[in-house]
């Protein structure tokens, strides 16, 4: 339950990223030796990869946001259910199938933000030398040996993340040497390329199009701090904006955040550096900016719906268009329950913004969405009703908490 209407004020620190420590988490399976991650945020997602990594035989234990996990003797297949609920745990196929030369994880499902094949996943552990078939909703992989080899990761909308993630694990321990061309740049596939060299690996050019992976023969175990969630930071700069309050952020890599920031400086919003923080507030009316998603450093599909809600706020019309996945405008309609002026003509929104918004009961359809209506909730006059927040606490750490801190007036109510 949110009441709308309070500029956002305060600080506010970042958590560390979701999309790096589900492989991080993975890329545990890879050695015998006990592996330490650092700075793991409390998320639904996470418990999920912990209870998959005990479905498999590995030892889990968590203090604060400390995760120690010990894979000293592992099995090829994990808890069907849960892999099969939580996408993000297609990554462990890559090191199961590295380390036991086989690997049955469940087929993912696809999801309301698109149809999200793995192809690209499958074409990478072929090129390594693996059998794979599909059966009974299984992914099966099999290998006598892995052999490093030249791969092309691109797909229809550009590189794949956990693709890439996927492939240059399995490679860790493949013998010879891997090439991963058209390679995601993302920042969680750099994170992951430096916690696997720490255990071992020899890994460069990640962050590149083009990675080269080593093979050696085993890896050892490692520590490692897991980087901060561009993500989450993006949607509480976003926040300040759209709210016209004044927030610092701390914690945050704004080197991972050029696009997002770049529109929103070009919308009018004022970002200022302090050492390793910075501030967002308004100076002044805003401007309507158009964005189109892309890969990595392009503006991020996973900051397209909060910034749809600070484009509502301000005059004029602004185009936003999704190039990674086919079906991510499902807050679209909810956000038009609260006033919102949004059409859709095929890959583009064009969101007329300006209008009065009012608070109303609305449903979110998966995590970014939900982060919008809270947003779009935290602006609009009166009263707004999130239901669904399961999506959130994927996603996001206690962000009832850190938004009340900020004088947000938001409240987690039973669902009636
Ligand atoms: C990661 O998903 C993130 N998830 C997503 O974040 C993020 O939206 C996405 O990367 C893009 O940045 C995690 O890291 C856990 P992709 P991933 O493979 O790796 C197509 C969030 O909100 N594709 O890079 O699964 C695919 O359908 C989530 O935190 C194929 O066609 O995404 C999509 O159109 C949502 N074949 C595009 O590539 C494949 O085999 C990019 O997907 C794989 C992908």
């Amino acid at each position: 339950m949110i009441k709308g209407g309070t500029p956002l004020h305060g600080e506010v620190t970042i958590s560390g990223a979701k999309n790096s420590v589900l492989p991080l988490m993975a890329a545990t399976l890879l050695t015998k030796e006990p592996c330490v991650i650092r700075r793991v945020p409390d998320l639904s997602d996470v418990k999920f990869m912990a209870q998959i990594l005990t479905s498999l035989g590995a030892q889990v234990k968590s203090e604060g946001s400390t995760v120690k996990i010990h894979a000293a003797k592992i099995t090829g297949h994990g808890d069907y259910d849960l892999i099969r609920k939580m996408r993000g745990s297609i990554c462990i196929l890559g090191p199961m199938l590295s380390r036991l030369k086989k690997a049955q994880v469940s087929l993912p499902g696809g999801c309301v933000i698109g149809a999200r094949p793995i192809d690209l996943h499958l074409k990478a552990m072929k090129a390594l030398g693996a059998k794979v078939t599909i059966e009974s909703g299984y992914v099966n992989c099999a290998a006598k040996r892995l052999v490093g080899s030249e791969v092309f990761l691109g797909g229809r909308s550009g590189p794949t993340v956990l693709g890439t993630a996927n492939l240059m694990m399995a490679a860790t321990l493949a013998e010879g040497v891997t090439l991963i061309e058209s390679a995601a740049c993302e920042p969680e596939v750099v994170d992951l390329a430096n916690f696997l060299n720490a255990m071992g690996a020899k890994i460069s050019g990640a962050g590149s199009p083009t990675i080269t992976v080593t093979g050696v023969k085993e890896l050892h175990g490692a520590e490692h701090e897991v980087i901060p969630d561009r993500v989450e930071a993006a949607t509480y700069a976003i926040a300040a904006a759209a709210t016209n309050g004044e927030v610092t952020l701390h914690g945050a890599r704004m080197d991972h955040m050029g696009a997002v920031l770049d529109k929103m400086r070009e919308a009018g919003v004022e970002i200022v550096r302090k050492g390793p923080s910075f501030t967002v507030r308004r100076k002044g009316a805003l401007k309507p900016v158009d964005i189109i998603t892309q890969p990595y450093a392009g503006f991020p599909t996973d900051a397209q719906a909060q910034m749809m809600v600070l484009m509502m706020v301000t005059n004029g019309i602004s185009i936003i268009t999704e190039r990674i996945f086919e079906s991510r405008f499902m807050h679209v309609s909810e956000l038009g329950r609260l006033g919102a002026d949004i059409s859709i003509e095929g890959p583009s929104a064009i969101v007329k913004g300006g209008r009065n918004l009012s608070g109303a009961p609305v449903m979110a359809s998966d995590l970014r969405a939900s982060a919008a209506l809270v947003i779009a909730g935290m602006v609009a006059k009166g009263k707004t009703l999130v239901k669904r927040i399961y999506h959130l606490d994927r996603g996001y750490e206690n962000i009832d908490a850190k938004l009340k801190k900020l004088g947000a007036f938001i409240e987690r109510v039973e669902e009636t």
